[in-house]
């Protein structure tokens, strides 16, 4: 991996750009995604310092673009920090491979990928490594596996993720309580002030409200471009619901709400 010598020196500003190679294929997954021909047709997706939101209705393409972010980046596509290479099930994408990532001078202490939907396999792979070596203490000090899955994500943003780390969160809140958010998003601020990057694709919209966090949404054509917080789908759905639930039940169920 290249550390480029035209140095960005704002914390946390590592990961600069992302790009899909000139001559990547474009059929076929990932290449027919939109998400995935908009990031050619855009040139690509620019990254600033802190923390950076990517938002879409499920299915969008936002996990096969984290994970192959990952992958470019030297992480493990299951999830886990640069020291993981263990692999369950090989179900990564080959859009790894075909990104060129644009790095700053600086290089983050740490890096770590979590993905909500395999941090089981991450854990196991926690508790083989601490037979080896112990590490445990990092996360914490207890296996994750002896948690329980929200506490196991906020043990591991609490104590393995620190200053100057580049961290890859995609959906954090899937296993967080209203107040888990809450948690994680005050952590966020924390990592943000000690200059480390995070992007996350999430459906939360309490830790889209971080403050001064840039929120990208993918769009139909797949055009990832900046929205305001308010117009953030996540934002706009769950206010509308909240205003009304009734008008969405109307719809939803036959008989309608009791
Ligand atoms: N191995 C695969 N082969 C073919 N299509 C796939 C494969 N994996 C995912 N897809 C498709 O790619 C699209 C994008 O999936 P992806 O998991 O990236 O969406 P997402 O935005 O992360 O959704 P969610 O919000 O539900 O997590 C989906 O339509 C999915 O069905
Ligand atoms: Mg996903």
């Amino acid at each position: 991996m290249a550390w480029s010598t035209g140095a960005d020196r704002r914390p946390g500003a590592f990961l600069r750009h992302v790009r899909l190679a000139d001559d990547a294929p474009t059929t076929g997954y990932p290449f027919a995604l939109p998400v995935v021909t908009g990031l050619a047709r855009s040139g690509g997706l620019p990254l600033g310092p802190g923390v950076t939101f990517l938002v879409r209705e499920n299915g969008s393409g936002k996990s096969t673009l984290m994970e192959a972010i990952a992958l470019a980046a030297g992480l493990n596509p299951e999830g886990g920090s640069q020291n993981f290479a263990f692999a369950t099930r090989a179900t990564e994408s080959a859009l790894g491979d075909e990104l060129v990532l644009s790095w700053s001078g600086r290089k983050p202490s740490t890096r770590f990928f979590l993905r909500a939907e395999s941090y089981y396999n991450v854990a196991t792979e926690i508790e083989r490594l601490d037979r080896e070596t112990p590490l445990l203490q990092a996360y914490g000090g207890t296996s994750p596996h002896e948690r329980s899955h929200g506490e196991s994500f906020v043990d591991l943003v609490t104590h393995r993720f620190g200053p100057r780390g580049l961290y890859l969160l995609d959906e954090p809140e899937a296993a967080l309580s209203v107040r888990g958010c809450l948690a994680v998003l005050a952590r966020l601020a924390e990592l943000v002030d000690q200059g480390c990057q995070v992007l996350v694709a999430t459906h939360s919209p309490i830790l889209l409200a971080l403050p001064g966090a840039a929120i990208h949404e993918i769009g139909d054509d797949g055009a990832i471009e900046p929205v305001a917080y308010d117009d953030a789908l996540p934002v706009r759905l769950t206010r509308d619901f909240l205003a009304g639930p009734d008008r969405f039940l109307r719809h939803l169920l036959p008989d309608g709400p009791a």
